[in-house]
């Protein structure tokens, strides 16, 4: 059976789901799922690129601030420092990491206890591989959370792919948005809310969207966030995803919502999907391509708050890897691994690019409120 086939019999048995239950079936169901067919989707053979597939920059410079982090722990932590990646994919960031920091920062080096947090079995099942003979630092790759971290929780891009609800507001107030079947095709619905959570979303908020405008609640990233920082003894947390406070993403400017589709670095089109052709995006080919939302930052920042956590700052990434150093030595030949690192650090930096559509949350538990490298950027005049 085809996950088509699987979603569109539970529409019949079960009537609609909402769209969070659509794409975490398209997602993540366990065998047909997009995450869970492949150890990673990202990358020139992937459908989209994410700063680690720029090379292996973004994680040497992620080392640098993971240093001063430690340091700043200093010896509280005796049985060393945990590094928690969370959506780590098949490893390559923690690769690129552990890399940097055995050549340039040796005692973060030999103190990082490393554990990998993969939903995808597939994706897990090619950490070691990836980590080589960094394998020895690796303590857990699991699909859970550890229970008490005392280092640094990390994360690239996992908030921007959870399920996530949808919404709209339409003159009877506010609807769920959800996925029906029209004979073959998957059409949207709108209905009542499917948990009162929703609204409560937005009163604590204080927002409200505009007649004829949509979008959506990542409930998800909210309990991820809270759970995350529950399981933070003391420590760091570094979360680098495209986002907006959410003033701005309930906005009118983003008034059509913000679900979007990769399939082969295209933003879909379900023109190709014959069942679904001139309908929405995000319906089409259901397990073979990517569907993501922003992130709503001020809500999973209100969270952590909400767990102790303090706000560290919330940098873009350009002014943030600036910071730490991306343009420091940037190398100046005409070789290929040289004209390469100076590509990568384009693609990083360049205003539209990733440096200016994503951003990087940083937070911290009982470690006071200092002004980390990664925010220390000042402009020259
Ligand atoms: C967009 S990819 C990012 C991969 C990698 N961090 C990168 O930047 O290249 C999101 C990853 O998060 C994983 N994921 C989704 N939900 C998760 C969860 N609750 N816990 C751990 N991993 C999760 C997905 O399976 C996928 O590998």
């Amino acid at each position: 059976m085809t996950l088509r086939e699987l979603i569109a019999r539970r529409i019949r048995t079960r009537g609609p789901l909402t769209t969070a239950e659509f794409m975490e079936l398209a997602l993540y169901h366990s065998s047909l799922g997009y995450y869970s067919r492949a150890p990673r989707r990202t990358g020139r053979a992937g459908d989209f690129f994410t700063s680690v597939d720029v090379g292996p920059q973004f994680g040497a410079l992620l080392a640098s601030q993971l240093e001063e982090m430690y340091r700043l722990l200093g010896d509280s932590a005796p049985d060393g420092f945990d590094l928690v990646e969370a959506g780590a994919a098949n490893g390559q960031l923690a690769r690129d990491i552990l890399d940097a920091a055995e050549a340039d920062f040796p005692e973060l080096y030999r103190a990082i206890r490393l554990t990998l947090v993969e939903t995808s079995a597939t994706a897990r099942a090619t950490q070691s591989e990836t980590l080589g003979r960094h394998t020895p630092r690796l303590v857990a790759a699991s699909d859970r959370m550890p229970d008490r971290v005392h280092g640094v929780i990390l994360a690239n891009e996992l908030l921007d792919a959870f399920p996530t609800h949808a919404v709209a507001m339409t003159h009877e107030g506010l609807r769920e948005i959800f996925v029906d079947l029209d004979e073959n095709r998957f059409v949207e619905r709108t209905g009542p809310l499917s948990t009162p959570d929703l609204a409560r979303y937005l009163e604590r908020l204080d927002l409200r969207l505009s007649p004829g405008s949509r979008g959506e609640i990542n409930l998800a990233a909210v309990t991820w966030m809270r759970d995350a920082a529950r399981s933070l003894a003391q420590g760091f947390m570094l979360l680098v995803d495209y986002g907006h406070p959410a003033d701005t993403l309930y906005s009118d400017s983003h008034g059509t919502g913000t679900l979007t589709t990769f399939h082969r670095h295209r933003v879909g089109t379900p023109e190709d999907d014959a069942d679904q052709r001139g309908g929405p995006a995000w319906f089409a080919h259901p397990g073979l391509q990517d569907i993501t939302s922003h992130v709503d930052w001020t809500s999973v920042t209100s969270a952590a708050a909400a767990e102790g956590l303090d706000l560290l700052g919330l940098p873009d990434q350009t002014h943030f890897l600036l910071a730490l150093g991306a343009l420091d030595n940037p190398p100046t030949g005409s070789d290929t691994r040289s004209i390469k690192h100076r590509l990568a650090l384009k693609t990083l930096l360049v205003p539209g690019g990733l440096g200016s559509t994503h951003h990087v949350l940083l937070l911290g538990k009982q470690v006071g409120t200092p002004t980390l490298r990664g925010r220390s950027f000042k402009t020259r005049n």
